[in-house]
């Protein structure tokens, strides 16, 4: 592989679109109401909807995925529902269409990739069938999709892949509307996000998580608490461009996010190579258990961090946070 990273530019969003996204700070601490922050990233899925005289058809050629929705399948994978569910909501389960999938978010790294592609295929779906949708009405059908897949998604991957802006994320309860905020940056914000190449199954981290914090609540809480300060002083950092008040607040969150048990092996490695390569904070974003960790640095050192992370072996990507 080569050493040389990738720099991925915003602003080639064309079509009907779901945006990836990193949380910054707050994941889970994110499904027990606290507050988080998340941006969205240039990688996202596109998709195109076009009728035929009848059946559903899925192609999504980057993954593998070649599907005639009529055909008995052995057992029903959670893509298969979630495209039902949204054919079913928005009324036309019984047309025919060709649905193709373009996914440019790595899958299964907690860079919020099932949400992106849930959001694509409502919008496009809604546009093949002229149906009229609000932003909202888009994402709170992407968090039903959500749900199929991860239990109990606190919505912030649904909202940033609807909405594609930084935001601040709290939601009181499963039901409750959440409440979310844009937040401004006084300058973009270099990132790389590093790829562990280990699967992430969200639902699985959310799950240990729960099941720690059903045996002790108040220990938890008490993480969770820490988090939610972290998030909220993140969002001073951001709006002042404090790009080392922001790594600290990564670099502590990460130390919680490993009291919740909720790094890996990789992970580790990533955040190591990161700060001893001029990351001014490192810490895993998502779900963990593998997938991705995100790192901040000055313009002039960005490129060591990420070029490092690949002379190890790892995939690595150049990005920023920017309002
Ligand atoms: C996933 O991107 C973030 C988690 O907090 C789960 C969620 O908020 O649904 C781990």
């Amino acid at each position: 592989r080569s050493a040389e990273p990738e720099v991925i530019g915003h602003g080639d969003a064309v079509g009907d679109m779901g945006y990836g996204k990193i949380i910054v700070l707050g994941e889970h601490s994110v499904v027990y109401g606290r507050h988080a922050i998340a941006a969205p990233i240039p990688l996202n899925v596109r998709a195109e909807v076009r009728p035929q005289p009848e059946q559903i058809d899925l192609l999504i050629p980057r993954w593998g995925v070649e599907m005639r929705f009529s055909e008995p399948e052995g057992k029903i994978s959670s893509l298969h529902e979630s495209i039902t569910l949204i054919a079913e909501r928005l009324g036309v389960a019984d047309r025919g269409m060709r649905i193709d999938v373009f996914p440019r978010v790595p899958r299964a790294n907690g860079l919020g990739a099932s949400a992106a592609l849930a959001v694509a295929v409502i919008r496009a779906m809604a546009r093949c069938f002229d149906i009229k949708m609000s932003e909202r009405e888009i994402s709170n059908l992407a968090f039903d999709v959500e749900k199929i897949a991860h239990g109990t998604p606190s919505g912030i991957d649904n909202t940033l892949a609807t909405f594609g802006r930084p935001i601040l994320f709290r939601k009181d309860n499963p039901t409750a509307r959440p409440e979310i905020r844009d937040l401004a940056t006084a300058r973009p914000i270099p990132v790389v996000i590093g790829l562990s190449g280990v699967a992430t199954l969200t639902a699985q981290t959310v799950g240990n998580v729960r099941a720690a914090w059903q045996k002790s609540p108040s220990r938890y809480e008490a993480i969770f608490d820490q988090i939610d300060g972290l998030a909220l002083a993140g969002v001073d950092a951001l709006a002042r461009g404090d790009i080392a008040e922001l790594g600290d607040l990564m670099n502590i969150d990460h130390g919680l996010l490993n009291a919740l048990q909720v790094s890996s092996w990789e992970i580790e490695e990533l955040v190591e190579i990161a700060r001893t390569h001029g990351a001014l904070g490192a810490k895993l974003t998502g779900g963990g258990g593998g997938g991705a960790m995100i790192a901040v640095a000055e313009a002039d050192k960005i490129q060591d961090v990420a070029s490092a992370m690949r002379v190890a072996g790892y995939n690595s990507f150049i990005t920023e946070i920017r309002s």
